[in-house]
């Protein structure tokens, strides 16, 4: 029997592992899926908790009883609900969506210590034997810090229409505040420019996940501090490049960074501690509402969310406990960073009341942390199910609560369920930041071509199930594909691919164009989903 701190490991990375199986696309490619999967998890919406069944009840009895647009939208999800496996028949993606992909800092620059570009926790993590799973570094990656001009010939070549990637703190302040380093900005400004002149659209994320090494030596992310630094730090990106940039996305998946940099320790810095991880947490809801100010200080044009990886699962069993057990997992998954920007409040995710000591949490923070983020970035890969524990659940003890990828389930129905839930309760737009599939098995054949269709498969079926929630009255505006390139995959170095590019990293960082690279690019010129077998 695994033991629960390998469970927990799993919870972020099995994703990447099952989905590369068979078996689990068929279910859900194959499969006629109902529409949707509406649990009886609770949400808030203008202040009142709300059943996610009534919620999405209510929404659609609204929509239908309207006379405009709403009425075709209802008609619409009708329509589906009955030719559901059918599609061929689903029109064209609107005009002003956009088909991008999608990379980060760390995981594709290099030049780790180039051009005056500061220390990175994950510079540190890795650089400790065993650390990662083939003892490699980030020091080269996909040499992007060079190569950025060939990874914007591959947007191209797949008449993509947005880059979402993001940009290196510690390149922009080596020591996380103070001088800013000219060549690392000038970088930055350089690619700015040559996507605009294609016509690409940058999405930038300030932060995914690499702190600055001095920031960590001061206490990284459980030092409040680290708030008012990553205030400083976006407030800079926005006035040197906000009047060609404008949609910046805060950061990336806070839930990562600090539950499993702090709490698991299986991401840099390494800390596994229940406190700082609950510190951790509490920094990053202060830093997005220091943040967003920031930016908006500059231009309040500019257009700001943060990326979550939502998560709506499903209880294993009917019992209740388990029920309750998914109801706290999900305040602990899905709206711990989210509730506090949007509403000033931590969801009720723990037995015993929200930690708010252990948070070091100060009168006044409820205020910090609340703004009217822009939209909100979303990354889905798959579902998990949920499950009750007792107290021996030692870091999210008073959660009570686990979650596990199952074995052959990749939650379609929870993706579109995320989609629209979030549309409707928070009424801001989304932008999809990633989505994708990993095959560390990918490689040139014979032809030198690098045949990936269970790529093509789950893509077909991620946008699939993308248009019909879109249909269904999304509010959904772009859609970025995980990843541009192969890239350095944090703990698991570089074992997994990606990417709708091959990278070659004994021959320089050569790069391919994978098929399935070829028929994403299809779909972003035609706007359509193309049949699969004709892939
Ligand atoms: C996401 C991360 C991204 C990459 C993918 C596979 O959670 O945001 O950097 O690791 O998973």
């Amino acid at each position: 029997m695994r033991a629960k701190r390998e469970q927990l490991v799993e919870y972020k990375y099995f994703k990447h592992k099952t989905i590369s199986e068979s078996s689990l696309l068929r279910v859900y490619c194959a499969g006629k899926l109902r529409f949707l999967r509406i649990g009886v998890n609770r949400m808030r919406r203008e202040g009142h908790w709300m059943n996610r069944r009534s919620f999405l009840r209510s929404t659609l009895a609204a929509i239908a009883a309207s006379t405009t647009g709403a009425v075709a939208r209802r008609s619409a999800y009708a329509a589906l609900e009955s030719s559901f496996a059918d599609h061929e028949a689903l029109p064209a993606f609107p005009e002003n969506f956009l088909f991008g992909a999608s990379t980060s800092s760390v995981q594709i620059e290099g030049a780790a210590r180039e051009d005056g570009k500061g220390e990175s926790i994950w510079d540190r993590y890795a650089s400790i034997p065993g650390k990662i799973a083939d003892g490699s570094t980030p020091d080269i990656a996909c040499d992007s810090y060079h190569r950025w001009p060939d990874d914007i010939s591959l947007l191209k070549q797949m008449n993509l229409q947005s880059y979402r990637f993001s940009l290196s703190w510690p390149r922009v302040f080596p020591q996380g505040k103070g001088t800013p380093n000219q060549k690392g900005l000038d970088h930055y400004s350089r690619l700015i420019d040559a996507l605009l002149a294609v016509n690409i659209r940058p999405l930038i994320t300030s932060y995914h996940w690499d702190l600055p090494q001095p920031l960590e030596d001061a206490g990284g992310w459980p030092n409040r501090d680290t708030a008012g630094y990553f205030a400083d730090y976006v407030g800079l990106l926005a006035r040197t490049y906000g009047d060609r940039v404008h949609h910046w996305g805060l950061m990336n998946e806070p839930q990562a960074f600090t539950v499993v940099g702090y709490g698991w320790g299986t991401h840099a810095p390494g800390r596994a501690d229940r406190t700082l991880m609950l510190r951790a947490c509490h920094t990053a809801n202060l830093a997005q509402g220091l943040g967003f100010r920031a930016i908006k200080a500059q231009n309040s044009k500019l257009q700001i969310g943060t990326t979550y990886d939502y998560d709506l699962g499903r209880p294993r069993t009917d019992s209740e406990a388990d029920r309750a057990a998914w109801e706290r997992y999900d305040a602990f998954r899905n709206l711990w960073f989210i509730d506090p920007v949007f509403t000033g409040r931590y969801p009720d995710a723990f037995v015993d009341g929200v930690p708010f000591d252990a948070m070091n949490f100060k009168p006044g923070d409820e205020t910090t942390m609340k703004v009217p983020l822009d939209y909100s970035g979303v990354n889905f890969y798959c579902g998990y199910e949920y499950f009750a524990v007792g107290q021996k659940q030692k870091l999210l003890r008073g959660l009570n609560a686990h979650a596990e990828t199952p074995a052959n389930k990749f939650d379609y129905e929870a993706v579109q369920e995320v989609m629209l839930w979030f549309s409707k309760c928070y009424q801001r737009p989304i932008e999809i930041t990633e989505c994708g599939y990993n095959d560390e098995r990918d490689a040139p054949g014979p032809d030198g071509k690098i045949h990936d269709p269970m790529r093509i498969e789950y893509l077909h079926g991620a946008l699939t199930g993308l248009r019909k929630a879109l249909l269904a009255g999304a509010n959904v505006r772009s859609f970025h594909v995980w990843s541009l390139l192969d890239n350095w995959e944090w703990s698991s170095g570089y074992v997994p691919r990606m990417g709708l590019t091959y990278v070659d990293y004994k021959k320089k960082q050569a790069r391919i164009l994978k098929e399935s690279g070829k028929w994403y690019g299809r779909v972003a010129s035609s706007r359509e989903i193309p049949n699969l077998h004709e892939a």
